[in-house]
Formats: C-alpha cells, structure tokens, sequence
C-alpha cells in the first residue's frame, strides 16, 4: 500500500514508518494518523523484525495532533480522535516486535505519546520533546496521562503535564523520557546499528520478553479513562482559547 503522507520502507527485516508532511513538521490530521496506523498493520502483516518509527526531515519526529485539525471539534468528534489516536499508540505498544522512535527534532504532545508507545527512544541533541497539551486547553489524549508516568515517575510526570514542558534532549534523558541521547548527525547511524542489532535476537523470546514486561503495566482502565477525559475537554472555552490562540500565534487567555 502506499500513502500521501506516510512511507513504509523496508531494510531487510528491519521495517521502517515515516511520517512525511514537513510542512506541518508532521503534525498527525486524520489522513495521516490513519495512513500511520495501515503502515504499522503493514508491517506486522510482513512479520518486520524491528519497527522503527521517524518523522521527515530534521526538523521534527512529530510535532503533535493537527490543531487546526482540533481546533473546532466537538466532544463526540474529540472523543473519536481520541479514540483514534489510541488506536495507533496501542499499535505500536502491541507490536510483536521491538520498536524504536527516532526522536530528531520536535516531539510535542501527541508526538511525544507515539514516541512513548515505542520501545525504545532514541534522540538528537537538538530534539526538544514533552506533553505541552495543557496550554491548549486540553490533556494528553493518546496514552500520555499514563505512559508518561510510567516513564518519569508520577510526581515528574505532573510536573511535565502540568506545566506544558518543553524539555531539552539531556533534560529528558536523565528524567528517562529518552534513552539515549546522539549528536544529531549520528543519529540515523545510530538508530540502524540499534535495529540490526535487535534484528538478530532470537524473535520469539524478543516477543516474550515485551509480552512479560507489558502484562506488568496492562492498566487498560487508566488509557479508557484519559479517552473520555480528554473528549469531554473539546467544545470547553478553554480549549477553543488554547487552539485559536496557536493558530493566530498569540498568547492564550484563559478564563
Ligand atoms: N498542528 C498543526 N500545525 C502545526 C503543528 C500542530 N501540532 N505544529 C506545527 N504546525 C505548523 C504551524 O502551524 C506552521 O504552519 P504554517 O506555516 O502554515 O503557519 C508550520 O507547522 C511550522 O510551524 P511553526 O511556524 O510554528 O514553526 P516553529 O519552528 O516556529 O515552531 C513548534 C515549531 C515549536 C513545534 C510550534 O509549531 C508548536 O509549538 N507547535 C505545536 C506543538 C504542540 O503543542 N503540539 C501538541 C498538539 S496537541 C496534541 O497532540 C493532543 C494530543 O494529545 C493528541
């Protein structure tokens, strides 16, 4: 299959998705979070032994959820994004094989929530990453409200939430949101030694030991929670401000 937005790539074994729209610094709309989703379930269809997730360019991994996409939803339609988006988060944390994000440049909110339902973060130097959501008007709504924690810890986590944090490549690996942190001109070179390397473990026991890890975290009512939660936000005059606000590149006021 092929798509406007989104390239499947294949290096052996080795599977790679790439969010391609850089002139929204691959800002995920509907299109391309669906495309997203069929290049994932391509994958795994064609048993890839690595799955690594990456955004064109080297400006951004993936710079949120499209908020001029957002700005108008209403509470059911918030709540099928939501929905939607946590479709392909959960995707990739169910992914049979071992996943990696390549974490180049921007990874803000729903970016930063792909990001988490990876395996394995791989940044640059220059990657600034975080759930900024909250000076929008709204909350993590892919996963964030429970990966983030798990990740960070939960005061941290409130913290990075609360207060909309854009964090720095070094900042966000010694709090364990990335694992790694390369110059950005290594970081491609780094990301397929990683792959390969993975791509010779024995798969079976690669899946088991992802399986085993996952069961410990399986709080399905924590993610079905933040859904609705974060749907309900849409229509509220705060989120209106936060949107209309970024889109007229202003400051937002909120009531
Ligand atoms: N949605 C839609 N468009 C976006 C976008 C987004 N998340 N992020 C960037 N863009 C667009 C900009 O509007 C701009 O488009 P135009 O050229 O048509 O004006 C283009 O991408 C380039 O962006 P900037 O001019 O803003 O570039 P910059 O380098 O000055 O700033 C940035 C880059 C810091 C990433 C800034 O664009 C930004 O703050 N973006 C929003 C980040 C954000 O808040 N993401 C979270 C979204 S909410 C979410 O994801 C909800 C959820 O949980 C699912």
């Amino acid at each position: 299959m092929t798509w406007d937005t989104v390239d499947l790539e294949w290096s052996g074994d080795i599977a790679t998705v790439t969010v391609d729209r850089p002139e929204a610094l691959n800002a995920l709309n509907v299109e391309t979070i669906e495309a997203m989703g069929e290049a994932i379930a391509e994958a795994r269809t064609e048993e890839a032994r690595v799955l690594v997730v990456r955004g064109a360019g080297d400006d951004a991994f993936i710079a949120g959820a499209d908020i001029k996409y957002m700005k108008d939803l209403s509470t059911p339609e918030g709540q099928a994004w939501g929905e939607l988006g946590h479709s392909v988060a959960n995707a990739l944390e169910r992914f049979p094989a071992p996943t990696i994000a390549v974490v180049d440049g921007y990874a803000f909110g729903g970016g930063c929530e792909m990001a988490m339902a990876c395996d394995i973060r791989v940044g640059s130097e220059s990657a600034l990453i975080g759930n900024t959501e909250i000076d929008l008007g709204i909350i993590p709504g892919w996963g964030g409200t429970q990966r983030l924690p798990r990740l960070v810890g939960e005061e941290t986590a409130k913290r990075m939430i609360y207060l909309g944090q854009r964090l720095d490549a070094e900042t966000a690996r010694e709090e364990g949101l990335l694992g790694e942190v390369v110059p950005d001109d290594e970081i491609d070179d780094r990301v397929a030694e990683l792959a390969a390397e993975l791509a010779e473990k024995p798969a079976f026991a690669l899946q088991a030991a992802k399986d085993a890890i996952a069961q410990g975290y399986s709080d399905i009512g924590g993610l079905d929670y933040e859904k609705r939660t974060f749907g309900g936000l849409f229509g509220t005059p705060d989120q209106r401000e936060g949107m209309d606000a970024f889109v007229e590149n202003r400051e937002p006021d909120f009531e």
